[in-house]
């Protein structure tokens, strides 16, 4: 299924049909020439409301807003051909009733060409599920930890330790009888974990989860290096962008201060264009 040897355009569907299969691999863009390089190499991009954050330096993803979440969407429509393009419903855009949810999705659907919404929560979030998916929005589900609920869950701590892993299977049960296409399972007790990939018919996409699931999913700038405020434990990171950029700006501000670039002899000299 996977795009890297693919020319189709993959839906939500493939998604689903690739549970048990060749790993599903994810990873997040918020802009168009991210959202070119993941594209090529991914099943999904995800628009995720973690651009709070890595973008914007907000504190949280609680700040994030429609508009935020659709201004990317559009930038990242524009660079994805293959790969099931999704995005993240931010807080408070779907939760107080399936009416709002169908309302607010449908909205975020049609301005930016998306072919799913992701949004968080388990049993009580199935009703709105399958409101969505009878009416036409694919949607990814998200469970475990759900970094919009973080006030009520006492921190980012790991779930489904102990007693509260019934919980978590109980949430993923409920996302896929619902008709989610796919459910994220995020920094969660690997035991429950494996367990929940084992007895649901959706894919599971775990980030800080197990390798076990179906597919995982990271945010493309911490692999990068290039969002440092802090690093979650599960993230490998592939580079150090962050670094990188730093040095060259420091290059680039030296040369300036010391008159060394630009010259005009060294910008026209190969004539006048
Ligand atoms: O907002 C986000 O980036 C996410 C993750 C699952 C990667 O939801």
């Amino acid at each position: 299924m996977s795009v890297a040897t693919s020319t189709k355009t993959l839906v939500p569907s493939d998604i689903l049909a690739a549970k048990g299969g060749t790993p599903i691999v994810c990873l997040t863009a918020y802009t168009t020439p991210m959202a070119q390089i993941v594209d090529q190499h991914c099943d999904v991009v995800l628009v995720g409301d973690s651009l709070g954050m890595v973008l914007h330096g907000l504190p949280s993803t609680l700040g994030v807003t429609l508009d935020m979440m659709i201004m990317h969407g559009k930038a990242v429509s524009r660079g994805t051909k293959h790969a099931v393009f999704v995005i993240d419903m931010p807080f408070g855009t779907y939760e107080e009733s399936k009416e709002q949810a169908f309302r607010n999705c449908s909205h975020v659907m049609a301005q930016t060409g998306c072919a799913a919404v992701k949004i968080e929560g388990g049993e009580s979030m199935a009703e709105t599920i399958e409101f969505l998916t009878k009416r036409g929005i694919p949607v990814m589900a998200h469970v475990g930890l759900t970094p919009q609920s973080v006030n009520v869950l006492g921190g980012y701590k790991v779930q489904g330790r102990g007693k509260d892993a019934q919980r978590v299977l109980r949430d993923a049960k409920a996302v896929a009888d619902a008709g989610a296409f796919s459910v994220v399972l995020e920094k969660m007790a690997e035991p429950v974990a494996k367990k929940i990939t084992k007895s649901i018919a959706i894919p599971t996409i775990g980030i800080g989860a197990s390798m076990t699931c179906d597919g995982q999913v990271l945010v493309t700038e911490d692999i990068l290096g290039i969002f440092t405020e802090f690093q979650p434990k599960f993230v490998k990171r592939y580079a150090e962008l962050g670094a990188v950029t730093e040095k060259a700006i420091a290059a680039y501000a030296k040369e300036v201060r010391e008159r060394k670039f630009p010259t005009a002899a060294h910008v026209f000299a190969g004539g006048d264009e």
